[in-house]
């Protein structure tokens, strides 16, 4: 009945999930779970038996930052971090449902994730410039690939 947070924290040692509430309200917790966004804090580790779960350590690859996570950098999205990885996995959910959000779905889709430091309008702007480099990366890959 331990809780997935504390099981990704103590037993595997990612740190990068972080716990704000403790009861679901703050989305400081999220990640993904089958493809799902879920508050860790409120899934018991045997209901994630054999699921596949990406927390933000699974973000960067190759040593190279996501395209997310490079634009809260930039964008000035990060700043105590305790929310960051909550948002920077909504995002993620957000943007693998819908590549092309408007500025409303970025609000809806961030809703369940809480910031006390930095207001809300740099982390959904850091959004709309992930989307923006994500775009300027493809266009570079397929160039390479002409
Ligand atoms: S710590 Fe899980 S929702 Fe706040
Ligand atoms: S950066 Fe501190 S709570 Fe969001």
């Amino acid at each position: 009945m331990k809780r997935l947070l504390d099981v990704l924290r103590e037993d595997l040692r990612l740190t990068g999930t972080k716990e704000g509430c403790g009861e679901g309200e703050c989305g400081s917790c999220s990640v993904r779970m089958n493809g799902e966004l879920v508050n860790s804090c409120l899934v018991p580790v045997l209901q994630a038996e054999g699921a596949r779960i990406k927390t933000v350590e699974g973000l960067a690859t190759k040593g190279e930052l996501h395209p997310l996570q490079k634009a809260f950098l930039n964008c000035g999205g990060a700043q105590c971090g305790i929310c960051t990885p909550g948002m920077l996995m909504a995002a993620t959910q957000l943007l693998a449902i819908n590549p092309h959000p408007s500025m409303a779905d970025i609000r809806e889709g961030l809703a369940g994730n809480l910031c006390r430091c930095t207001g809300f309008i740099r982390i959904f702007e850091s959004v709309i410039a992930a989307v923006a480099l994500d775009k300027g990366h493809s266009a570079e890959q397929a160039a390479g690939a002409r």
